[in-house]
């Protein structure tokens, strides 16, 4: 029963309870918040954009572009040729550098329905394949960049011109760095000048945060291109060590 004395202890306690439930607030909406934002520093000169609010939210937003079926049909046929030509102009140049080789294990991330994945086996790189969040058979198998589903040291280069896509650029790069070999190549074509649509997840505005997210790796070559909206292409190389 209550009586007066039991009111008192109650109201005593109430500074204590209302301290307590401010607490575990603030824990909860702490670890609400690092369930989606990345918990690492960015360098400056990238940023994530903001408006994602799950992961999911995230997928969900790629997978509206990329199911597309009016959009997958003009990849597919009007736009194919055309792509499977200036990728095989930018690879060519690759084997030039002499970055790629025709015994090279290629991996193309972010690759849709993979016209580049058919320009590199079409310079002569065979044993290629490209990954996306939905695959399209035999070029591309299905696999999330931010945890590539191939054991370390896969590949000998890897090709992405999806960066602007990563809602967790370091681990789009650790994944690179953990699945090339050691002495492998990474390419990366990147818009620094121009801001891409509305399905990236990051902004890059320069060169500068790809040095410090490349933790194993160094950079060997920048150059301009003209690349489908694309500006820049930098080339990597992994550390034998
Ligand atoms: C701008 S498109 C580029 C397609 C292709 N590389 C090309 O040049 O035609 C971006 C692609 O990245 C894919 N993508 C986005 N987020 C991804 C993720 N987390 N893992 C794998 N692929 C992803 C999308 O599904 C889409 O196909």
């Amino acid at each position: 029963m209550y009586n007066a004395s039991t009111m008192n202890i109650n109201l005593h306690k109430l500074p204590f309870l209302l301290s307590l439930f401010l607490f575990l607030s603030f824990l909860a909406f702490l670890s609400l918040r690092s369930l989606h934002k990345p918990t690492v520093l960015l360098p400056p000169d990238l940023r994530i954009r903001p408006g994602y609010s799950s992961y999911d939210a995230y997928i969900e937003r790629q997978l509206n572009k990329t199911l597309n079926p009016k959009l997958r049909h003009i990849w597919t046929t009007r736009d194919w040729n055309r792509k499977v030509k200036v990728f095989s102009e930018f690879f060519n140049n690759l084997r030039v550098g002499g970055f790629l080789f025709n015994n090279s294990k290629a991996l193309c991330i972010g690759a849709r329905v993979g016209q580049e994945v058919e320009a590199l086996k079409r310079v002569g790189v065979d044993d290629s394949v490209g990954i996306d969040l939905v695959p399209y058979p035999p070029l591309v198998i299905k696999g999330d960049f931010h945890h590539q589903p191939f054991d370390d040291g896969s590949f000998d280069l890897e090709f992405s011109n999806v960066f602007d896509h990563a809602l967790y650029p370091l681990m789009f790069v650790r994944e690179i760095e953990r699945t090339l070999k050691p002495g492998g190549i990474c390419v990366l074509h990147l818009s620094l000048s121009r801001r891409a649509d509305k399905y990236s997840a990051n902004d890059l505005y320069s060169v500068e945060p790809l040095k410090e997210l490349f933790k194993v790796s160094e950079l060997v070559e920048v150059r301009r291109i003209d690349g489908f909206g694309l500006d820049t292409e930098v080339v990597f190389r992994k550390k034998n060590k």
